[in-house]
C-alpha cells in the first residue's frame, strides 16, 4: 500500500464468520439445503471442532477482534428453555481462547438461521419470534456479559427478509411476498429494540455494553443515465432495502436501542433493463467487463460509495460505526488486495473528515459456505481445501497483506 494510513491505537482490526457458514453440525433450516454447486453446510469448515486451531490462525494474522455468531438453535431446544449448558460451555471456551489471544469478540445473535421450532411456527412472520428472541438474548447476555461487551443482534435483516420472502434464495424460498418482507423487518426491529435494552441494562465486566445491527448497504442506480424505468426501480429498491429498514430499526424511540451502527459494505448494483449488473444475478464476467462494470465474483465494486455512505450515516444517525463486514470474493488475489486498499483509503478519509469508525472486520476468516452459492465464492483470508477431508487451512496473499495492516495498526508502507 503506497503511503501511510494511520488509524487510532484502539481501532479494532478484525475478521468475521457466521455459525452456519463455518461451524458445521448445525440443525437449522440450512441443514438439508443443497446449494447451486452441490455444497451443503453439514461440515462446512468444521470450525465447531477446530476453533482452537482457528484462533491460532487469527493470532498469526494479528487481528485484535473477531465477529462471530452464536448459533441460537444449539442453545435453546424450545421457546424460553434454559440454555444448553454443554453448547454454552463450548462457546465460553472459544471466548476464553480469544481472550488469551488478546482478541476482542463481537457476538452476533442472528445470522440468517433459526432454531427449528421458530421455523415450524412460521419463522419471523409469527410475532411470537420477538419474545422468544428477546428471551434468548437476555439469557445469553447474562451468561456471557463478563466475556463479551460488543453485541450485534441482527446481521443484515434486509438480506434475510428479502432472500426469504422476495427473491426466493433462502429457506423458505418465497418470491414477491412484499407484505411478508415488511412483517419480518418490523418483527426483527422490535426484537432488536427490546433485546438492545436488555443488553444495555445487563451491564458487564468493566466495559459498557455496546449493541447494534449490521446493515447491509447496497446502493442502487441505473446503468444508463436516461433509463427512466431503471431509475425508478433503483429508487424503489433503495426505499425497500435501505430506507425502510433503517427507519424501522433506528427511527423514533427505537433509535436509543442501538449504541452503534454496523455496516456491511460490498458495493453497488446498477440496473440495466431491470437487470442488476452483478455476477450474482448471472451476468457473465465477460459481459460486465465489456460494459466496464468492475466486480468481484458477487457484486460491483464501488469504493467511493463507501466513503460517501459513512459520511451520510455519521450525519444522519451520529452513532459510532463498526465496519462489520467488507471483503471480496475472487481467485485473483491482486484484485482482492487492491479492493481492500481502496476501501481502507475511503475509510481513512471518512475518519479524517470526522466520522467515528471504531473497527473493521474483514469478511471472512475462512473460505466458507456462501449460502445459495455453496463453496464457490472465495472470501477467506485463509483458504480451505474442501476437496480434502482434513479441510486444511492455508494463508492467502490477501491474508498476509491484511496481517501486515493489522500488525502495524493500519500503517503499511
Ligand atoms: C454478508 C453476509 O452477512 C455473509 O453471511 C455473506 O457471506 C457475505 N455477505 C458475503 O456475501
Amino acid at each position: 500500500m503506497a503511503g501511510d494510513l494511520k488509524f487510532p491505537k484502539d481501532f479494532l482490526w478484525g475478521t468475521a464468520t457466521s455459525p452456519t457458514q463455518v461451524e458445521g453440525h448445525v440443525t437449522n433450516e440450512w441443514t438439508d439445503y443443497v446449494a447451486a454447486d452441490g455444497g451443503h453446510c453439514r461440515v462446512a469448515c468444521d470450525h465447531y471442532h477446530r476453533y482452537e486451531e482457528d484462533v491460532n490462525w487469527m493470532s498469526r494474522l494479528g487481528v485484535n477482534a473477531y465477529r462471530m455468531g452464536i448459533e441460537w438453535s444449539r442453545l435453546q431446544a424450545a421457546p424460553f428453555a434454559p440454555l444448553n449448558q454443554k453448547e454454552l460451555d463450548r462457546y465460553i471456551h472459544l471466548l476464553d481462547c480469544l481472550k488469551t489471544a488478546n482478541i476482542t469478540p463481537m457476538v452476533v445473535l442472528h445470522h440468517f438461521s433459526n432454531p427449528p421450532w421458530i421455523t415450524a411456527a412460521g419463522g419471523w412472520l409469527n410475532p411470537s419470534a420477538v419474545p422468544a428472541f428477546v428471551d434468548y438474548a437476555t439469557k445469553l447476555v447474562a451468561a456471557l456479559k463478563e466475556r463479551v461487551y460488543l453485541w450485534n443482534t441482527f446481521n443484515e435483516p434486509d438480506t434475510y427478509a428479502s432472500l426469504t420472502y422476495l427473491l426466493g434464495g433462502f429457506p423458505p424460498f418465497h418470491k414477491w411476498r412484499f407484505a411478508s418482507y415488511r412483517k419480518v423487518i418490523k418483527h426483527m426491529a422490535e426484537a432488536h429494540a427490546q433485546a438492545g435494552r436488555a443488553i444495555r441494562n445487563a451491564g458487564g465486566g468493566g466495559k459498557t455494553p455496546e449493541v447494534g445491527i449490521a446493515k447491509n448497504w447496497t446502493s442502487f442506480g441505473a446503468f444508463r443515465a436516461f433509463a427512466v424505468w431503471d431509475h425508478f426501480l433503483a429508487a424503489v429498491s433503495h426505499y425497500a432495502f435501505n430506507r425502510f429498514v433503517l427507519d424501522e430499526f433506528l427511527g423514533g424511540r427505537r433509535r436509543e436501542a442501538s449504541t452503534f451502527l454496523g455496516v456491511n459494505y460490498y458495493g453497488r448494483a446498477r440496473l440495466n433493463h431491470f437487470q442488476a449488473l452483478v455476477p450474482t444475478n448471472g451476468v457473465s464476467h465477460e459481459r460486465l467487463k465489456q460494459l466496464g462494470v468492475v466486480c468481484d465474483d458477487m457484486f460491483e465494486r464501488h469504493p467511493s460509495g463507501f466513503g460517501a455512505l459513512l459520511r451520510k450515516f455519521h450525519q444522519r444517525y451520529g452513532l459510532p460505526i463498526y465496519i462489520t463486514e467488507h471483503g471480496a470474493a475472487s481467485s485473483d488475489e491482486d484484485f482482492r488486495i487492491r479492493d481492500l486498499t481502496e476501501h481502507l483509503r475511503e475509510l481513512r478519509a471518512a475518519m479524517d473528515g470526522g466520522v467515528d469508525v471504531r473497527g473493521f472486520f474483514y469478511w471472512s476468516l475462512l473460505d466458507n459456505f456462501e449460502w445459495q452459492f455453496g463453496y464457490s465464492k472465495k472470501f477467506g483470508l485463509l483458504s480451505v481445501d474442501f476437496s480434502d477431508a482434513a479441510l486444511p487451512r492455508k494463508m492467502t496473499r490477501v491474508g498476509e497483506f491484511y496481517s501486515g495492516i493489522c500488525k502495524a495498526g493500519g500503517t503499511v508502507a
